[in-house]
């Protein structure tokens, strides 16, 4: 990959909000980014980023530039280290060759041209070629307007096992051009006289597929008649540009839409996102296939704060709703379920009701909880006991999945309300997802499931699992005091009775069994303590971590859970006043914000020196 290449892919993935919010406490003011300038000493913000043009500005100091002069400017570093950096930051791979040597394929540069002139082939052969009958017809007959055509780049392949082969021949793109293009098929075994490439779409309508900065990247291309009994779409193979789990059908028209509403519009197929945009539902976009991944998850999060699932409402597009849903929410986003009719999808939806119908639909979309309910119990034979328990279970470890304690608590709610349970019995249940190692996310395990007792899984009388989980540690490791004290004090629990627990423990002159038991004889919360104490270090899976680390990891959980509390706190005041109280009480809220998610940083990387530098700067 050439340098300029490399340097705008990793633009396009850097937000500059993300990279500066790293290290320097940002707070939304309207539509501005607001801070302290971290480039000369002031006590206002004047320090403005902008994250639709991807730029920072101080109106003290006239620092200033891209998401590259601040890493310099900040880090101090030249521009290639700056680079490195936030190739690192992004996942961009750190590949460039000052020379062509090094990366043996084609140089990327050539594979986009390939598919840019392929496109625009195909787009001519739709518009004018007398070979492109079929496909004129074809459009006219799926009722797609001129204008989306035009805007989606919608082309014909010629029916022709060699036509685009001899074309993109003579434009003069090489055999191994050619090849990792992906655009060909090869024969395996060429008789005499054959070509080893043959043209991998014949006479299907071509949607091109681009990258974020709209440049194309593979193709996807449907069959005009069901009676042409092969594939209904071939796709592009994976290549050095197209890479399936990343796609998304439609994002640099939509991107901006998306942005500005933080809410994408998740569809099925390349004809319901351009349906979509064609109604006015320009935030629309489409994975490729129907599985969402990790990777598209964070591409969302960079542009939206919510995803609403447009699927179809037949089985396979519910259990896709499902899955999807579970990636975003423990990506953190909200999730909303757009409940289309049976039958039906985006495309024929507009075709038969028209774009207001499916506007209409995608208002009211459903929050995912009550829509993984419903769907849930619409699959259970009978309603009694056990199938509500199995219900209530799923919803619970869906629930667990959302990183966010406000998001967790606001989903409580609503699932309460649904299922007509008591949100506090509901509330004992969830545990959040564990943390996931290295910061990485992986598809979403189901969270661990407490230890059953009693009869049912709903057991109302049970402490925060982490908040027991510490405590356990505390009493069968004494050692250990000296790591927890000075991080995590009883007023940092969320439960009254574990604080009250961990005040009497931290009392102790010395944390052996005899003394907890001689200390907690009259204590209101005896039982528990002789509850843990005959659990006999029964720590295993996710806590088979040596003790000292999951200690650390722990305190890092829960000391995340506090500043998430003492936010949402914040939030209830905030609703109660105006002004500059108001102000200050959304930097305060912010900064709490940052905290949370550096901490959340440190115990993903399993950094405890960072993570105590930081706790005891913000006790
Ligand atoms: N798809 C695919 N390969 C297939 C079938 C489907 O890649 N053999 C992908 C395509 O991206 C397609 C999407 O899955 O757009 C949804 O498929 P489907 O619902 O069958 O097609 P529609 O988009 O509804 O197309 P049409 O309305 O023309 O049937
Ligand atoms: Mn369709």
């Amino acid at each position: 990959m050439n340098l300029d290449t490399l340097k705008e892919e990793i633009r396009a993935r850097a937000d500059i909000v993300d990279v500066i919010g790293r290290v320097v406490p940002l707070k939304r003011a309207g539509s501005a980014i607001k801070g302290l300038c971290p480039f000369h000493q002031e006590k206002t913000p004047s320090f403005n980023v902008d994250p639709k043009k991807q730029s920072y500005y101080c109106f003290g100091c006239h620092a200033g530039g891209d998401v590259y002069n601040f890493v310099m400017e900040y880090e101090k570093v030249d521009f290639m280290t700056a680079m490195e950096r936030l190739a690192q930051q992004t996942g961009v791979p750190f590949e460039y060759d000052r020379d062509g040597s090094g990366y043996t394929g084609p140089k990327k540069d050539r594979l986009y041209a390939i598919h840019e002139q392929v496109c625009t082939w195909f787009e001519e052969t739709l518009h004018r070629a007398p070979e492109g009958d079929s496909g004129r017809r074809y459009v006219e007959k799926r009722r797609l307007g001129d204008g989306v055509v035009k805007e989606f780049r919608v082309g014909y392949s010629i029916d022709s096992f060699d036509a685009l082969l001899k074309r993109t021949r003579e434009a003069g793109f090489s055999d191994e051009e050619i090849e990792a293009s992906g655009l060909f098929g090869i024969r395996e075994d060429p008789s005499p006289g054959r070509d080893r490439f043959y043209d991998r779409f014949r006479g299907r309508l071509m949607f091109p597929i681009r990258d974020e900065m709209g440049r194309v990247i593979g193709f996807s291309g449907r069959v005009l008649t069901p009676e042409q009994a092969k594939a209904k779409y071939v796709n592009s193979p994976e290549t050095v540009l197209f890479k399936k789990s990343r796609v998304l059908y439609g994002i640099d028209l939509a991107r901006k839409a998306i942005s500005n509403q933080r809410q994408a519009l998740l569809c099925e197929g390349q004809l319901d996102v351009i349906r979509c945009h064609e109604a006015g539902l320009t935030h629309a976009v489409a994975a490729q296939g129907t599985a969402v991944t990790e990777e598209h998850a964070l591409i969302f999060k960079r542009y939206a704060d919510e995803v609403i699932l447009l699927l179809d409402s037949d089985t396979a597009g519910v259990k896709a709703a499902l899955k999807s849903a579970e990636i975003l929410l423990a990506s953190g986003l909200t999730v909303r379920v757009a409940s289309l009719p049976e039958g039906e999808d985006p495309d024929s939806m507009v075709i038969h009701k028209g774009p207001e119908a499916l506007k209409d639909i995608v208002r009211a979309a459903e929050s995912f909880v009550l829509f993984q309910i419903k769907t849930l119990m619409a699959k259970e034979p009978e309603i009694n006991e056990t199938s509500r328990m199995r219900v209530i279970r799923a919803v619970v470890e869906t629930i667990g999945l959302a990183p966010e304690a406000a998001h967790r608590e606001e989903l409580l709610q609503q699932a309460a309300k649904c299922l007509g349970v008591r949100e506090e019995a509901l509330r004992q249940d969830v545990r959040p997802a564990a943390p996931r190692p290295g910061g990485t996310r992986q598809a979403p395990a189901a969270p661990p499931s407490p230890p059953k007792q009693g009869r049912t899984a709903v057991r109302i009388d049970r402490l925060p699992p982490h908040e027991d989980l510490f405590l356990e540690l505390l009493c069968f490791h004494p050692e250990l005091e000296t790591t927890a004290r000075p991080f995590l004090l009883p007023r940092h629990l969320q439960h009254a009775e574990s604080r009250g627990i961990l005040e009497t423990l931290y009392g102790l002159d010395e944390l052996s069994t005899p003394r907890i038991q001689d200390a907690f004889r009259e204590h209101p919360s005896r039982s528990r303590i002789a509850e843990i104490l005959v659990r006999k270090r029964q720590l295993s899976g996710e806590k088979a971590l040596a003790p000292e680390r999951a200690l650390q990891d722990i305190i890092m959980l829960l000391r995340e859970q506090a500043l998430k509390r003492q936010q949402e706190a914040l939030q209830v005041q905030l609703a109660q006043v105006k002004g500059d109280k108001a102000a200050d009480l959304e930097t305060e809220i912010w900064q709490l914000t940052l905290v949370a998610r550096k901490l959340r940083e440190c115990r993903m990387s399993g950094d405890w020196i960072s993570a105590t530098k930081l706790l005891a700067f913000y006790d």
